[in-house]
Formats: C-alpha cells, structure tokens, sequence
C-alpha cells in the first residue's frame, strides 16, 4: 500500500488502526484486478474505504451517473441496497455486488407501490417524483426519479404546478421552498437526518463562534432555516473545497467529516455525529468477502426493470452540473 494514501488519511486514521487496515486494503486492490471490478462509494464510507479502496466515490447521482460509464463486468456498490439496485437497473448485464444485503434505508422502507397508488387516486393527474432512495418497485410506480443533488431541476422540468414528492417529507418540504411548485409530501424520514433539531444547531455556533453550519435536506426544514448552506453530500463537498471556511459543521452523517477533513487539512471540523448503521455494513472485511466469494449479487424483477430504470434515466438527462470524483 502507497504510503502517499496513508499520508492522505494520516490525520483522521491512526497509524495503528490504518496498520489493521492495510492487509485488507490490498487483499481488495488485487481482488479488484482479478475480476475486473470497479466499487463505487457512497460519500458516507468510511475513510478507509472512501480513500482506501474505491474508485469512484460521490453522492446519489454521481453514483447513478457513474454507473452509466462502467467499463469493467464487476461493480461492487459500497453503500445502501437502493444504490446497488439503481446501478444494476442501469447495468443489466454487469454483476453488481453490494458487500452486505442488510444495507437498508429508512426511506426505502417507508413506502409501498400500493401508496403512490393511493397518492395518485387523491390526486388525479399530479406526476409523482421519487427520490432515489426507493426500491425498485416504487420507482416502477413513479413518473421520475431525483436525488437531493437535483430535485429542484427534475421538478421544474416537468413544467406542472404541483407534484407528489416521495418519500420525504423533510426533503420534500425543502425543495418546496426552493420553487414555485406546490408539493405533495409522504411521510417518510431518514433515520439520521430527521435527529437534528435546531438546537443541535445552537449549541453547535455557541460553542464555536465563526462556524459555518452546512445540511443535508433530509434534515427537518427548522434546521435547513438556520443553517448556512444546505445541499446533497457532493454539494457539501464542494461547498468546503470553493469556500474554504475556516471552521466547519457538516449536519449529516458522521464519516463525511472525516473524509472531507482527508482532503482539507486547513479547515477545522466540529463533528456532530449521527451515524447511518447501514452505511457502516461496508466494511473492508464485507467487501472482501463479497468479491472473493461472489455473494450478495442484486438482482431485479424482470417485471420491474423496464419502468423504474425509465424514471431513472428520465432524471439522469435531467441537466445539472457533474458531481463525481475519479479516486483511481
Ligand atoms: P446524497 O445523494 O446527498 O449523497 O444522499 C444520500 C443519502 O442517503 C443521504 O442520507
Ligand atoms: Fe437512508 Fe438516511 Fe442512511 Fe441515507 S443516511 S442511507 S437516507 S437511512
């Protein structure tokens, strides 16, 4: 293993820790070149995955963008069952491998077919847009997708005056303030996001004066309205690198501080932690396993393909700007 990655990660990895590491990153690096497999990470990885072992790392749409491109047979998703399946629907022929099957969302959970069937008998004629962070089911039964990285173009596209945004009620909520469209919520949440509160917030500025506070729109709107800056986890990331605050508080999940602090030694994290225990199932160990063994492949309905993979790729030529990052 290149002492310039350890260099990278040395002050969020301690060097004892990144030694337990080290075996397993490059047991993954030579499993990688034998199957010809490619792992594209959620930024929520932790760092020695993040800068680690993938290759490509990025939010939601980047993940889905990046999926289109895939050159190698293997793909394996380090992040939640949703991303594994959205990258198969885009790759039907490619093996994707998600390193532990448990990997869930409370998003994705909150939410059958059977209630946008509902929603739509409520409200005639009103497109439903579905954030990513569905099954496939759900998005077979939508008319498109988006992600938090472009909820606002993916509804101004659809140029109507009200549309049924699912399942987050939160993200929902925050887009809504973002245009002129009328917004019809489910009443969905995610596990992490929706434990902030603003006092959280408070507490963060009074104990340290100057901090820039930047969340996620899974958070609930009270929050939203006294941070700085809220946007999907790239645009987090982007907003760190072009503005170069001196003391940051990221309102999101715990190992995006960490990684982002890999890259910006010169600006000071305060890390409120609130961890997603799904993300966490992407360790090193389950992602080793998954490609030496095979094991955990996403498969998807036939039945479903057709339809969800449209409302994706309906959002995906929605325009906004790229959001990946090559870390090959
Ligand atoms: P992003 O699309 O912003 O990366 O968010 C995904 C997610 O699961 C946030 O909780
Ligand atoms: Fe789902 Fe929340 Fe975890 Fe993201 S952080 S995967 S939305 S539970």
């Amino acid at each position: 293993m290149s002492a310039a990655t350890y260099d990278q990660v040395r002050h969020v990895i301690p060097e004892v820790e990144w030694a337990l590491f080290e075996p397993e990153i490059e047991a993954i690096q030579r499993l990688k070149r034998e199957q010809d497999a490619v792992i594209l990470a959620h930024n929520y990885m932790t760092p020695e995955v993040f800068h680690g072992v993938a290759d490509i790392v990025g939010d939601s749409l980047a993940l889905a963008r990046e999926a289109q491109h895939v050159e190698a047979g293997t793909i394996v998703l380090a992040g939640v069952h949703f991303m594994a399946e959205t990258a198969k629907l885009l790759n039907p022929g490619k093996r994707v491998l998600l390193p532990d099957l448990r990997s869930g969302c409370s998003l994705a959970e909150s939410i059958t077919p059977d209630d946008i069937a509902a929603l739509r008998r409520a409200h005639p004629g009103v497109p439903v847009v579905t954030y990513v962070n569905t099954s496939a089911a759900v998005k077979a039964a939508s008319d498109i997708c988006c992600t938090s990285g472009n909820a606002v173009e993916v509804i101004e596209s659809l140029g109507t005056q009200k549309v049924i945004m699912i399942p987050d009620q939160y993200l929902a909520r925050n887009i809504a303030a973002r245009t002129g469209v009328e917004v019809i919520t489910h009443p969905g949440a995610c596990e992490v996001h929706e434990r902030f509160s603003p006092k959280d917030i408070d507490d963060i500025r009074d104990g340290h004066p100057g901090v820039t506070v930047i969340a996620h729109p899974e958070c609930p709107p009270e929050v939203v309205a006294v941070s700085d800056f809220a946007g999907s986890t790239a645009q987090m990331i982007d907003f760190v690198t072009e503005r170069k605050p001196l003391k940051v508080a990221l309102i999101t999940e715990c190992s995006m501080s960490d990684n982002v602090a890999a890259d910006h030694p010169d600006v000071e994290f305060v890390r409120p932690c609130n961890l997603c225990p799904h993300m966490k199932r992407n360790t090193l160990t389950a992602i080793r396993r998954a490609l030496e063994t095979g094991r955990n492949e996403i498969t998807v309905d036939p039945a479903l393909e057709v339809p969800a993979r449209r409302a994706i790729e309906r959002m995906l030529a929605v325009k906004t700007r790229p959001e990946a990052k090559d870390h090959s």
